[in-house]
């Protein structure tokens, strides 16, 4: 671990970094991009040690503080870990314990705090689906967050263990995901039939979308998150000047990963809608 001051550009500037365990982030950046397309960015998808669902607290942390350094080592000064399980079991401890030694006036933001805040104002049942990897929905972040912001909302969540493989196979718009997408989402709501909102909070599950929608009766709103991260880092940018300042505006985004660098392309492309060029970096 190194201090990153030291590798600060002489402008102090930088592209946005979009960090992920693997493809699912791009989901993330494709809205953000959407909303701030002025603004220069490096996505980094850790697809060499991807998924990151199943992995303890420890390793979790120390592959996402790893991929924070690399992208402070190429000049970032805002990082968004674009990944719930990396935001789940990282962000706070990166926040609180690593920033300080790393650079103090640079920023890790993750994606669940704008994705709370967002269903605090949406759900009118007061209760709240959270489908997730099973690293996510058993850290407790989703109701913990909530219930900072809104005491009264009951929250249930439901680990998809299978969704990610799905998406990873190619096999979100096949037969086989039907029998795993049907049978995660009558599970929830059998667990609690008031949800009316049910969180899509994995950067992977946007692409089950058809799936998801099949199996999820009228009436219950199907939420992604990649538009309210994507406003909220607007939002935050208004609010932090300095930190705006700070992001260089050229409108490119480089892509890094830690794999190979064909099945990214291929990903790339069904994730983004786009051909990208990427480099493989080592952690
Ligand atoms: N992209 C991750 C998330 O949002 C899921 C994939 C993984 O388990 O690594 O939680």
């Amino acid at each position: 671990m190194h201090n990153i001051k030291s590798s600060l550009t002489a402008a102090n500037g930088g592209p946005i970094g979009v960090f992920d365990s693997g493809y699912g982030g791009l989901t993330i950046l494709r809205q953000i991009r959407q909303f701030l397309p002025q603004y220069d960015y490096i996505y980094l998808g850790d697809n060499a040690r991807a998924p990151y669902g199943n992995h303890s607290f420890e390793v979790i942390y120390r592959y996402t503080l790893e991929a924070v350094e690399a992208l402070f080592a190429r000049g970032c000064q805002l990082v968004i870990l674009a990944c719930n399980t990396a935001s789940a079991k990282a962000l706070r401890t990166i926040q609180q314990r690593d920033l300080e030694r790393l650079d103090p006036a640079r920023r890790v933001l993750g994606v669940i705090r704008p994705t709370v805040e967002a269903v605090c104002r949406l759900t009118t049942s007061r209760h709240v689906g959270v489908l997730a990897t099973a690293g996510t929905v058993n850290s407790g972040s989703y109701t913990l967050e909530i219930h900072k912001l809104a005491r009264d909302i009951v929250v249930t969540g439901q680990a998809c263990p299978m969704w990610v493989p799905l998406v990873e196979n190619y096999e979100f718009d096949s037969p086989g995901a039907d029998y795993f997408v049907r049978k995660r989402i009558e599970g929830i709501l059998r667990l609690d039939p008031e949800i009316d909102t049910l969180i899509l909070a994995c950067t992977h599950y946007p692409l089950l979308m058809n799936k998801i929608v099949k199996y999820t009766p009228p009436g219950v709103r199907i939420m992604p998150q990649g538009e309210y991260v994507a406003a909220s880092l607007r939002d935050y940018l208004v609010k932090h000047p300095e930190m705006a300042a700070r992001c260089t505006e050229g409108g490119q985004c480089h892509y890094l990963t830690t794999e190979n660098t064909a099945k990214f392309r291929e990903s790339a492309t069904l994730f983004m809608h786009e051909q990208v060029e990427v480099e493989q970096i080592e952690l």
